[in-house]
């Protein structure tokens, strides 16, 4: 049986960087990705990464940005971490190989971003995410010696013996085998749980594997409810136009042809946070200002950016305007909406990864650490991925000095094994599909969990929800075969789904007020007196979310009004 030190789930950002970190303090380190790590999520965070790194910023600017951002739900202490410690971690990229854009007299470049106050965003055009990605996988396998990839292994589940995590079930994608992993301390990183809805932006891959794994052995959720529509999206599929594009001068105008967000954010326009964008669009939708053909959209015009700088700084997104939407950005405005981008919750865990299962520990999207509260500032994710991904690496390093290595019974894998069988034989009489199921989950949360919230629409949606885990316990798939069988992985993927839609919808319902990305038509004021606390979600005996608070952390600021 493989046996590791650190065994880490997801090879994103967060993933690798923990891996670094862990192997540099000395453990033996092993990272499972179900795709091949370059294929992960974190290439779909295109404008770059925030960092106080002009001699005018200051990290104490960049950390009240980002508590104001996530509308004071984020907890300081964690938030404050991530800030200070931003620009060193941006200079060690930039060191071990990342070609950050660079100005006239040849420093690192920064460019404006969503909520903050100065221009802060390091940048590789637009697509720093791949970026970094392939300079981290570059480093992976500078260290082989150091650790094992196991590329194109799912996860099934987490073993837990005598109350500690003591490894991982997983099955490789290409033959169909099943294995035990024994492991000292498992991180996860796996991202987050856009696939619960659509469209998103969001990747295939981004179904809350790792969310639902911790949550089924008692891991605790955090700010489920906030769910991130990114304010400029291509309507059919969800496409990210990147940020950056604001970032670079875009405009948004309205169908009358209007700049709407004089009215919504007169300082900040179109750079206000993103919960702030994105409702004033849907603001302008839903009161028949909206743009194009059906005026359902909103124009994005970026032929205010210079052509030679947006060739050069938004080359990403001139051909995605290009290829699925048929419009050349540099010419012509792009018609875009907001859509589902980011889980600001997640796995509980405090500023070194940690659960409060022993041994497990959780870094970037699938984590709740919480440093983006209510709402995550554009260019904090990668950043996120990297500070809590390192500091996870390096916690579990040390932890696994002092503890012994588990020797879990093959009695998990027999179990998944049975499981996987059970899938494959389901009759295909009175069952539905497993992608319809899919389907069904994802429309329903982008009309009922989306920008704007109410309780009538919140309680079909969890009544659909319910539903829909009882369809998907019988669900059938075609492929009964071994070898790259997605059609099981789906079937799986879709349990993971329910149960991260179960908790954001439960949560939902529970935050009886407006704060950053959760608002509530039927309560629409924030409310600091009942409501600056965050919601947890743990699963009861019955399987059942069961929802309990714990309070943020401050240091700093205090609660003010939030204006841009
Ligand atoms: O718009 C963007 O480039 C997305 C970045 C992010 O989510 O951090």
């Amino acid at each position: 049986m493989p046996s590791h030190d650190v065994l880490i789930i997801g090879a994103g950002l967060a993933g690798q960087r923990a891996a670094l970190a862990a192997a540099e303090g000395g453990a033996t380190v092993a990272i499972m990705s179900k795709v091949h790590p370059v294929r992960s999520h974190s290439v779909a965070a295109a404008g770059g990464i925030n960092a106080a790194i002009n001699v005018a910023d200051d990290w104490r600017s960049h950390a009240y940005d980002t508590v104001k951002g996530s509308d004071f739900l984020g907890d300081q202490d964690a938030i404050e971490i991530m800030c200070s410690e931003a620009p060193a971690e941006v200079m060690h990229l930039e060191h071990i190989g990342v070609a950050f854009h660079r100005n006239a007299t040849g420093e690192l470049d920064l460019r404006a971003f969503g909520g903050a106050s100065m221009n802060r965003t390091a940048y590789v055009a637009d697509i720093t995410g791949q970026a970094i990605l392939h300079v981290l996988y570059e480093q992976l396998m500078k260290h082989a010696h150091a650790i094992d990839r196991f590329e194109e292994w799912f996860t099934t589940s987490l073993v837990v013996e005598d109350g500690r995590v003591a490894g991982v079930v997983a099955r490789d994608v290409r033959s169909g085998a099943m294995e035990l992993f024994a492991a000292k301390n498992v991180i996860l990183a796996s991202g987050g749980a856009g696939q619960c809805f659509e469209p998103t932006t969001n990747g295939l891959i981004c179904t809350g594997d790792g969310i639902a794994l911790a949550y089924r052995i008692g891991a605790p959720l955090m700010d489920m409810e906030m769910v991130q529509y990114h304010p400029t999206c291509l309507p059919e599929n969800g496409f990210l136009i990147t940020e950056g594009a604001r970032g670079e001068g875009a405009h948004l105008l309205n169908g009358d042809g209007e700049r709407f967000m004089e009215k919504y954010a007169p300082n900040k326009l179109e750079l206000a946070s993103r919960d702030v964008v994105s409702r004033a669009e849907q603001t302008e939708i839903n009161e028949g200002r909206g743009a194009g053909p059906r005026r359902d959209g909103i124009y994005l015009d970026i032929t205010v950016v210079p052509r030679k700088r947006t060739l050069e700084a938004l080359r990403e997104i001139v051909n995605i305007g290009k290829d699925f939407a048929g419009v050349d950005i540099t010419r012509e405005p792009i018609l875009i909406r907001p859509g589902q981008h980011y889980v600001m919750g997640g796995v509980k865990t405090d500023v070194n990864g940690r659960t409060p299962i022993p041994g497990l520990y959780a870094a970037g999207e699938v984590a709740c650490v919480s440093v983006h509260g209510g709402n995550r500032l554009g260019a904090n994710s990668l950043l996120d991925t990297l500070i809590f991904g390192r500091r996870a690496g390096e916690h579990a390093a040390a932890r696994a000095a002092s503890t012994r290595m588990p020797s879990p019974s093959r009695a998990y894998v027999r179990a998944d094994e049975s499981m996987i069988e059970r899938i494959i034989r389901r009759p295909k009489e009175g069952a539905r599909r497993v992608s319809e199921i899919k389907h069904e989950l994802g429309t329903t949360m982008n009309e009922h969990v989306a920008v704007f919230r109410d309780e009538p629409g919140l309680r079909t949606a969890l009544a659909v929800v319910h539903r829909l885990k009882a369809e998907a316990a019988v669900a059938y798939i075609d492929d009964r075969g071994t070898v790259f069988n997605q059609d099981v992985l789906a079937a799986i993927e879709l349990g993971f789904m329910l149960d991260c839609a179960e908790a954001m919808v439960t949560a939902a319902l529970e935050r009886k007020e407006s704060r950053g990305a959760q608002f509530r038509v039927d309560f629409p004021q924030r409310n600091d007196a009942q409501w600056l606390k965050h919601i947890d979600i743990s699963r009861n005996g019955d399987g059942a979310p069961l929802v309990s608070y714990s309070a943020v952390t401050f240091t700093q600021w205090q609660p003010e009004e939030r204006k841009y």
